[in-house]
């Protein structure tokens, strides 16, 4: 095999230590993600492929890289490829290589991903976005594990275990004819779905002390205190960017913060989870969806006959825990700043129960 050459796209890693390892751990302590990390912890040692479904920003590269450290491959090359952020011409060369003269501009060989890989993991970001016209070929060296570089004769064997991410609903692109029903069942040997953030705001103050630690550490800043206040208005953020929304925030938040004190920033609503996925949904999610939306219906209020209470059958009480249990806040109306639809800002402090209070 030809030794690795870099590339304009590349995003290869060598085999980390153990010490890097351990720099990126998983937090959370929800069931849900339990769930998920116990699914990695039975997959990791075989050679299946793995499909990691979420959201964006939910963790899973940081899954994909967590199955790669737990096999017996965790010494070798975990090659990643965002098949989103490359044009879709240069994707099959990207993947499989090229021979030299291949097709016009080709002025140099180039070894794929898939052979550098070899030995190791390769992590295909964003599946879904695969064009239909590459999908076989990206079967066949799933199936055969084989390939012919582009304008090549050789016919290379490949010892690849594959881990795909998506944030779409891949089988709703089956249906659509956007995606191969035959690629997608081979894709889909074994899925972990990680749940949005806003269905786990358990996890929110672990993830919370973790970023303000990490970032804390490196711009040497001293911060201890993190007010009650600011954590509840964390947990009750939607978190459309999951995971990296919020450890964005916690960056600009320790930015800053000039004392010991952590000082949230104003943060952005955009508008709406960016996520195709609609498999699979939970219980608790469409629960917080049904109830958020007869809330609007009620104008936020809660008690009385015409109240979001009566219209859902619950005692006001019973509703006000929901709520909370929910991570479930009233946006600010009109009295505070705009809430504009499609997107919006408003200081998260201000979402303290006196701002929340509803019925
Ligand atoms: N459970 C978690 N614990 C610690 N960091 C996390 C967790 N989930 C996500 N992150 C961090 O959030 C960011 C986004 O995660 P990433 O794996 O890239 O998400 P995705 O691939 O789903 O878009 C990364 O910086 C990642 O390290
Ligand atoms: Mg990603």
């Amino acid at each position: 095999m030809q030794p690795a050459q870099s590339s304009d796209h590349s995003e290869d890693s060598s085999p980390r230590s153990a010490a890097e390892r351990v720099a990126r751990p998983i937090i959370g302590n929800s069931w849900s993600l339990r769930q998920a990390l116990k699914q990695v912890e039975i997959v990791a040692p075989t050679d299946a492929t793995v499909l990691v479904l979420g959201e964006t920003g939910t963790g899973k590269e940081l899954i994909a890289r967590a199955i790669h450290d737990a096999s017996p491959r965790g010494q070798r090359p975990f090659i990643k490829m965002n098949c989103a952020a490359i044009p879709s011409s240069l994707l099959e060369s990207e993947l499989f290589g090229h021979e030299r003269g291949a097709f016009t501009g080709a002025v140099a060989q180039r070894i794929g991903r898939f052979e550098l890989a070899n030995g190791g993991t390769l992590f295909l970001d964003e599946v879904g976005e695969i064009p239909l016209e590459l999908q076989p070929k990206l079967l066949r060296v799933l199936q055969e594990r084989e390939l012919e570089r582009i304008g090549g004769t050789r016919t290379l064997r490949v010892d690849v275990r594959v881990v795909a991410a998506t944030n779409r609903d891949l089988r709703g692109m089956v249906g659509t004819q956007r995606f191969r029903d035959d690629l997608y069942y081979r894709l889909n040997v074994f899925p972990i779905a990680i749940p949005p953030l806003r269905e786990r705001p358990e996890d929110i103050e672990a993830l919370v002390h973790h970023f303000v630690d990490q970032f804390a550490r490196r711009m040497n800043r001293d911060i201890d205190l993190i007010p009650d206040e600011t954590l509840d208005a964390l947990r009750r953020h939607p978190w459309p960017g999951n995971v990296r929304e919020l450890e964005n925030v916690i960056q600009r938040a320790v930015i800053l913060s000039t004392g010991a004190r952590l000082t949230l920033p104003p943060i952005s609503i955009e508008p709406g989870p960016q996520s195709h996925l609609k498999e699979p949904e939970t219980l608790k999610g469409v629960e917080r969806a049904h109830i958020a939306r007869v809330l609007e219906e009620a104008n936020w209020v809660i008690g009385g006959p015409r109240g979001a209470a009566a219209r859902l059958g619950l005692k006001r009480t019973t509703l006000h825990s929901l709520l909370k249990r929910l991570g479930l806040a009233r946006p600010p109306d009109a009295s505070g700043a705009e809430l504009d639809a499609r997107r919006s800002c408003y200081p998260l402090e201000h979402m303290h129960d006196e701002n929340c209070a509803v019925g």
